[in-house]
């Protein structure tokens, strides 16, 4: 059957004290919207509809940068789950299958959890994601019959003996989207908040003799994001989590808790990565490379037998091949650096194209920008560029040529050829001496007349 997926994403989020909508706040490096979005990407859905409310606008932008396809609805007033729900009937108008409900501030539910309860929704008409809470504080509350979900009652409208159950909902819901949209007609907001309750269509389904169900997760997925202290605890969750998978994959790391990885960072077997590296959205690094102590990457792809850092910064659009060398305060953005090239010490490539095997001199610098626009550089195979070197781009470097150390670069230069552009050298004899003696003199004059 199809999956539809629905991410509740109206929300203002007010204990979170921001101008940035809940749902857009990063973790891992992405609005964690985006974490939610991928784990029901997983599910291969027909259609995803995103509930939009505060900041709809932010969040549209947000939502379509990820996955151009989703249709993001709006829902003007918050009057409850229910409602929110309501709001994505017309934009799934010709869909049908089991819709997956999802919440944007809620985002660590797996996709095996969802697969879980798609296969649950095959043989029950509702199922609900719950879990058992350390803490239930306001959770709403699962009222089971044996394996019959009978319905959830809210904290605020629950009776002491209810508040005593720890079987808690997540929010996560699955059910066939024709049946979710049919029930939801006939949810009231007869309630403590005056709200219309998606969960209250649990006790509706019952009372329809329709068979309702219960798939529990660890807490640990559920985990619901209202304050940014929990945005730091959903953080440090994450990273604890990401960095144990990649050492179960297979990867060194130095000193664990100093690496940061981002959502989707992928790292091969045998890379070793050393303290304090950081890695930003877009990250891949394939087998056996290296990245040395307070490495900054983001966007960027890392070949085999690369060694990058320490302290070196790469950022979008870095392509670094096999057995590359990127050392010490070396940036490079949007650039192709081949097989066996060496930028060693101290550069900044940025809008290039190093060519296998050549070696970048320390302090060199591409100068790619005008102040208007940017434009390319392209060094050849086996070049030398001198340490020093000003490439002024657009500028092309032909294979195995040379550039002498302090050159600013304007015109292209020929394969093999060795291209100076700096101020002749010229020497005075006996000069450097009859210079001190000079200014001792003028010294000695101006302390006897003071
Ligand atoms: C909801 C559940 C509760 C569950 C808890 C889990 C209901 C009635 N209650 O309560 O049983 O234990 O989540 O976290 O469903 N939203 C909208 N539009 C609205 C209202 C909410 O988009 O009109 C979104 C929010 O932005 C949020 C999500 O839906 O992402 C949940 O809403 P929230 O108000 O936080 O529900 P809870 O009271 O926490
Ligand atoms: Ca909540």
């Amino acid at each position: 059957m199809n999956t539809i997926l629905i991410i509740l994403a109206a929300g203002k989020g007010t204990r979170m004290n921001s101008e940035l909508p809940k749902v857009l706040h990063p973790i891992a490096g992405e609005p964690m919207l985006v974490h939610a979005m991928a784990a029901g990407t997983l599910l291969e859905p027909e259609r995803t509809v995103i509930v939009a409310g505060h900041g709809a606008d932010a969040v549209t932008a947000a939502a379509i940068d990820y996955d151009e396809t989703v249709i993001v609805v709006v829902q003007d007033e918050q009057l409850g789950t229910a409602h929110a729900v309501a709001q994505a009937k017309n934009a799934l108008a010709g869909f049908t299958g089991i819709a997956i409900v999802l919440y944007g501030d809620t985002p660590f539910v797996s996709s095996d959890t969802l697969k879980r309860m798609l296969r649950a929704a095959e043989r029950a008409d509702v199922v609900v994601l719950g879990f058992e809470a350390a803490d239930a504080g306001r959770y709403g509350r699962l009222i089971m019959e044996g394996a019959s979900l009978e319905r959830i009652v809210e904290y605020t409208d629950a009776s002491e003996a209810e508040r005593m159950i720890t079987l808690c909902n997540s929010g996560v819901i699955a059910c066939k989207s024709d049946l979710l949209f049919d029930l939801i007609d006939t949810v009231g907001n007869d309630n403590a908040a005056s709200e219309y309750y998606l969960t209250d269509i649990i006790a509706l389904a019952r009372a329809r003799g329709l068979s309702a169900t219960a798939v529990t997760c660890d807490e640990a997925e559920t985990l619901g994001i209202n304050s940014r202290a929990q945005l730091a605890q959903a953080e440090a969750a994450f990273q604890l989590r990401a960095r144990a998978t990649l050492m179960e994959d297979g990867v060194t790391l130095q000193a664990p808790d100093t690496v940061f990885l981002a959502r989707d960072t992928v790292i091969g077997r045998d890379t070793l990565i050393e303290p304090n590296v950081f890695f930003g959205p877009g990250v891949t690094v394939e087998s056996g490379a290296r990245i040395r102590a307070f490495s900054h990457l983001e966007g960027c792809h890392v070949s085999r037998g690369a060694v990058v850092g320490p302290y070196a910064r790469l950022r979008p659009g870095t392509e670094l091949e096999e057995n590359t060398r990127v050392g010490n305060f070396v940036e490079i953005k949007n650039a192709v650096v081949a097989e066996g090239a060496k930028i060693n010490h101290l550069s900044y490539v940025g809008d290039a194209f190093v060519g296998a095997r050549a070696n970048i001199g320390a302090g060199t610098i591409t100068c790619n920008y005008d102040g208007v626009m940017k434009h390319h550089t392209h060094i050849g195979a086996r070049a030398f560029i001198g340490s020093n070197t000003m490439l002024v781009a657009p500028v092309h470097i032909g294979d195995g040529a040379m550039t002498g150390s302090g050159s600013v670069i304007t015109s292209d230069v020929e394969p093999d050829a060795l291209a100076l552009a700096r101020a002749p050298q010229v020497e005075k004899p006996g000069m450097a001496r009859k210079l001190i003696e000079m200014l001792k003199a003028k010294k000695a004059r101006t302390q006897r007349g003071s």
